[in-house]
């Protein structure tokens, strides 16, 4: 995906990014401890998408709205995301996130989970800032979710019997949540009446499963140069997610999943699975799937003026399922 097309697409919130980047940049100066400014430094810096404080901040833009507010609001969301990345590396003992390091790889896993409680705390006190209390209580709401979804998915490793019913409510939990609530809050503190609110959370609900659906499917057809990380990771830590999930229930009787399951160390095995997946028409199942989510995001803008804050949110439900990391 070039990078000019997602820069059209954040051209309506383009100054109101950069004062996130720089709110963000920010954080990481904490002049009486230099380690810790390093670390933050390390994560803050690694140049992610965006996709999060942008959908709060074109949320925000279809009533008149405290715009200071917003992109704080949207510096909170960015650094919340990347509390959590900071504690799935953790979890997943994960060596690499965009191309670097993750901390726990680089400075141990004790360093890690406290850098992610300094940044989610950090995230929570800018929360503050905006003094508003519905915001406050959706950040919390939505720190749960991150947290149980993150809890389903451990619970759920090397179980070859789950359902995408299962699978729907844990990638909501670990994904989606943020991202209805970085579209909720941005609506929220743009004044929205109550229609709008719903429908600009639903629009992000539907964005982020597509999101988590499509980080699925890069995880069997991607390529760590372009990704950043490896890929094959989730077959190999036990995670079911869609593909391996549409194999189980197309083919009841086929034993790939469970005997890779049962003996983990055999690359073999794991290539037999990986191929199976990809060589059938689930990946244009799986894709079609993330498709049906973007259609929805699309749909839940019906009732909002043709204005540049809706055409860019249309635009990144293309971008989303078009990425390629
Ligand atoms: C990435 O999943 C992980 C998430 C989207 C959410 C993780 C949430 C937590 C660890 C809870 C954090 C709680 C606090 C308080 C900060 P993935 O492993 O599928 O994606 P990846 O391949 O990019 O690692
Ligand atoms: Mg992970």
């Amino acid at each position: 995906m070039s990078a000019t097309l997602i820069d059209s697409i954040y051209a309506p919130i383009q100054e109101d990014l950069r004062l996130v980047e720089e709110n963000l940049r920010a954080i990481s100066k904490v002049d009486t401890f230099p380690f810790l400014s390093g670390l933050l430094d390390h994560v803050l810096d690694f140049g992610g998408k965006h996709i999060r404080p942008a959908i709060t901040l074109l949320a925000s833009r279809f009533h008149p709205c405290d715009r200071d507010r917003a992109v704080i609001m949207a510096t909170a969301v960015e650094a919340l995301h990347i509390a959590t990345l900071v504690h799935d590396d953790t979890v997943d003992q994960a060596e690499v996130r965009r191309g670097r390091a993750t901390v726990s790889n680089r400075w141990g896993r004790e360093v890690a989970v406290l850098l992610g409680d300094y940044l989610f705390a950090r995230s929570a006190s800018l929360v503050c800032e905006t003094s508003n209390i519905r915001a406050m209580s959706r950040f919390a709401e939505t720190v749960m979710a991150l947290s149980a979804g993150e809890l389903r998915e451990y619970v759920a490793c090397y179980d070859w019997r789950q359902t995408r019913e299962q699978y729907w409510l844990r990638i909501h939990d670990k994904t989606a949540s943020l991202f209805a609530a970085a579209t909720e809050t941005g609506a929220i503190l743009g004044d929205a009446p109550e229609q709008h609110i719903d429908a600009l959370r639903s629009y992000g609900h539907n964005l982020g499963m597509a999101f988590q659906v499509m980080d699925d499917i890069l995880d069997f057809e991607g390529t760590e140069t372009v990704a950043g990380k490896p890929v094959g990771n989730d077959l190999t830590h036990g995670v079911m997610t869609l593909p391996a999930i549409l194999l189980a229930e197309r083919f009841p009787a086929d034993e790939t999943i469970k005997a890779l399951f049962s003996d983990r160390q055999d690359p073999d095995k794991l290539r037999e699975a990986m191929d199976k997946i990809r060589s059938s028409s689930i990946m244009r199942e799986a894709n079609e799937i993330a498709e049906g989510f973007c259609d929805k995001a699309r749909r839940a803008l019906d009732g909002f003026p043709d204005q540049a804050a809706r055409r860019s949110l249309i635009d990144l439900t293309g971008y989303v399922t078009q990425r390629e990391r």
